[in-house]
């Protein structure tokens, strides 16, 4: 079985591969087939030829007419990366599946005075997509956007950015850069603690933040700890490696699972109980879990058993808002990547759901 069968399915033709800076490429994609329609913040997941999948986020706002932007930074020795490098052409066809995420642009009620974007890296692409978005509303909140980087050529579209900034009143532009030399004129250090000395309250506030799983972890302890951001007002995606579908080696002792497949037949797998269900599911090639883990895909919902649920932990804030976010929820449903692997659960009866 194909463990991405059931997820959305687009073929996308590169039309074009521009370099933004030394390491990161733009790519534009047209989808051959219907449009592939999303919110800003969204990703969608690129198969390579071996059914490895990589997830990259759109970088500008859904237009309805299938182009898409993406911006990926080349990493030395990554499959996609010396895919992109060496081999890729304009006219080449890719197959991907998405959209996916729930760290979409969330219309501000009036209660809320401001928003924060926050980025590292090509995290600045969601990013880009969300305020383009929130400019093209027409938003009167407040917006400020923290770009971090290590020198200033990895600011790639610093220029677009202010230009933005001067068009509109109410956004801000704010550069950080870890490394840079005297010459720099600009903010330096962590996106988090510029954002956190600059709003120092931020009750009233949305907070987007992507890019890097460290800085958007720092950030969510920082913000909400010492600014007062509601927990919920708190809207990331971390960009996860993809090894992190991988189960890892291990010496625990073994658990049974028992299987309900969509087609209704059932089957029983024996698994370490180490590392998430999730990853022994993928592991078993009985499903991918796109975002690795990060709690932002939905690709891993399963059902479990009424007699099991109660077992399990609890869903904590992030995986419930997901769950809520994905079509056809039942009360019962989990994110497999959120659920431990333990050897009390040994017999955990699930129905997979693609
Ligand atoms: C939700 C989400 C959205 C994302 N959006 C973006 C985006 O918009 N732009 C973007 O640039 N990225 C994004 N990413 C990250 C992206 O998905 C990939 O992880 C990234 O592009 C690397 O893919 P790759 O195939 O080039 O490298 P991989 O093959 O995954 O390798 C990554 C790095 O690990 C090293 N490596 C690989 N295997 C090993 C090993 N066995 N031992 C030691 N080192 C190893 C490689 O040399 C390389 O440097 C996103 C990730 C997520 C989860
Ligand atoms: S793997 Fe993406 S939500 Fe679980």
């Amino acid at each position: 079985m194909d463990a991405a069968g059931t997820m959305p399915v687009h073929m996308l033709k590169l039309t074009k591969l521009t370099p933004l800076c030394d390491s990161v490429f733009r790519l534009d994609l047209q989808t051959v087939d219907a449009p592939m329609r999303y919110r800003e913040g969204q990703f969608l997941s690129i198969r390579l030829p071996d059914g490895q999948l990589r997830s990259y986020s759109m970088a500008s706002p859904d237009r309805g007419d299938g182009r898409i932007e993406l911006h990926i930074r080349l990493l030395p020795g990554g499959q996609f990366s010396e895919w992109l490098r060496g081999t890729a052409k304009a006219g080449q066809v890719l197959q991907a599946y998405g959209p996916f995420g729930d760290c979409i642009w969330r219309t501000p009620s009036r209660a809320t005075t401001r928003i924060v974007m926050l980025a590292t890296g090509t995290g600045i692409a969601p990013v880009k997509a969300l305020l383009e978005k929130a400019l093209s509303q027409g938003v009167t909140q407040s917006i400020s956007l923290y770009w971090g980087g290590s020198l200033e050529s990895d600011l790639y579209q610093a220029g677009h950015f202010a230009a933005l900034a001067d068009q509109h009143e109410n956004f801000t532009f704010i550069p950080v850069l870890t490394d840079a030399d005297g010459s720099w004129q600009g903010r330096r250090g962590f996106v988090q603690a510029a954002a956190a000395e600059d709003h120092p309250h931020l009750a009233d506030a949305t907070v987007y933040a992507c890019g890097s799983p460290l800085m958007v972890n720092a950030a969510c302890e920082l913000l909400t700890t010492t600014c007062g951001l509601a927990p919920d007002n708190f809207l990331a995606d971390a960009f996860n490696p993809a090894a992190a579908t991988s189960a890892p080696l291990s010496q625990a002792p073994d658990v049974q699972l028992d299987l309900a497949h969509p087609d209704g037949t059932r089957s029983a797998i024996t698994v370490p109980a180490d590392g998430s269900l999730m990853q022994a599911l993928a592991g078993a090639h009985l499903m991918q879990g796109v975002c690795g883990g990060n709690a932002s895909c939905g690709t891993c919902r399963i059902t479990v058993a009424t007699d099991w649920i109660n077992r399990l932990a609890p869903p904590d804030r992030t995986e419930r808002r997901l769950l809520a976010a994905l079509d056809g929820t039942q009360p019962t449903d989990r994110l497999a990547c959120q659920i431990p692997l333990q050897p009390e659960l040994h017999g955990l009866i699930i129905r997979l759901q693609s």
